[in-house]
């Protein structure tokens, strides 16, 4: 199958009461990691890339990578850009050929996050892919942005208007999860998720999402999420794998062999997240 957009897999989602896992990759065997487990559970599958992970290599590894995955795969695979930080950098990954990207002018006031996250819904529709924006603010650290200070969970009357003034396909909302490692257990303000979903009638997106109890995230996705996103715990998983060979053999020198590893790893962890969000048997 070649890459497809996040747009039909995002609204059946909806339509049907369950969410579609995206998942953080860092280099080719999470790629194959992520799709391999996907098509183990018959799943439609989202990949995604940070600005830091593209700066480490670039966009076109990364799609070179995703697009022989999906090319070979019997089941639906997007190419998504994660907190694409500038319009420059969205239009750059539109160029390249992903197939679903997110502008996150979430660090922006209200107004200028309204501009910039319309100005790139506008220059991606008409080439058929679909964006997403974030209202409200994730904590922990987001790739490279701190989460920021004020209130920051999303308010639904202001994310009511940001959809209709901004024309996105989806929206990432702030309910109380933080990127990266969660020191205590993570309290989800769930109401406010419920009440973002009256008036709020596309996808929700829920980020920060390694380390959040499978049955909150369970909740989440009865509540309206239909985008679940996991990055760090790939990264632990697959370091995970390596670590373990090199304890084993420490005079290892087959990337090979630990790498195979931490695929492995990932892969396990992904199949255990794609029952968690529903999404098992539901490639088209
Ligand atoms: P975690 O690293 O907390 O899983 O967050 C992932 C994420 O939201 C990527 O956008």
């Amino acid at each position: 199958m070649s890459l497809v957009t996040t747009k039909e897999l995002l609204l059946d989602a909806q339509k049907n009461g369950y969410a579609v896992g995206a998942f953080n990759v860092e280099n080719m065997e999470m790629v194959q990691a992520v799709v391999a487990a996907a098509e183990e559970l018959n799943s439609p599958v989202i990949m995604q890339t940070t600005p830091s992970t593209v700066k480490y290599a670039d966009l076109a590894y990364f799609y070179a990578n995703a697009k022989v995955a999906a090319d070979m795969a019997s089941v639906p695979v997007v190419m998504h850009l994660d907190h694409g930080s500038s319009f420059e950098l969205a239009m750059r990954a539109y160029r390249t050929g992903y197939t679903s990207i997110m502008i996150d002018g979430s660090h922006e006031t209200y107004e200028d996050n309204i501009k910039v996250s319309k100005a790139v819904a506008d220059a991606c529709h008409p080439g058929g892919v679909p964006v997403e924006a974030e209202l409200g603010k994730v904590g922990g650290k987001e790739d490279d942005l701190d989460g920021g200070e004020g209130d920051p969970y999303t308010n639904p009357q202001e994310a009511a208007e940001f959809v209709k003034r901004t024309g996105v396909d989806s929206l990432a909302v702030a309910i109380g999860t933080a990127h990266g490692v969660y020191k205590g257990e993570p309290k989800l303000d769930l109401d406010r998720l419920s009440e973002i979903r009256k008036v709020v009638d596309i996808p929700l997106v829920l980020h920060g999402t390694s380390g959040v109890p499978d049955e909150t995230v369970k909740e989440c996705v009865k509540r309206g999420i239909c985008k679940v996103n996991y990055a760090t715990d790939l990264r632990i998983a697959f370091s995970k794998g390596v670590k373990a060979v090199m304890a084993e053999d420490p005079d290892v020198f087959d990337p090979k062999k630990y790498n195979a590893a931490g695929r492995e790893e990932v892969k396990k962890y992904v199949m255990q997240k794609i029952m968690v969000v529903g999404s098992n048997g539901k490639a088209k």
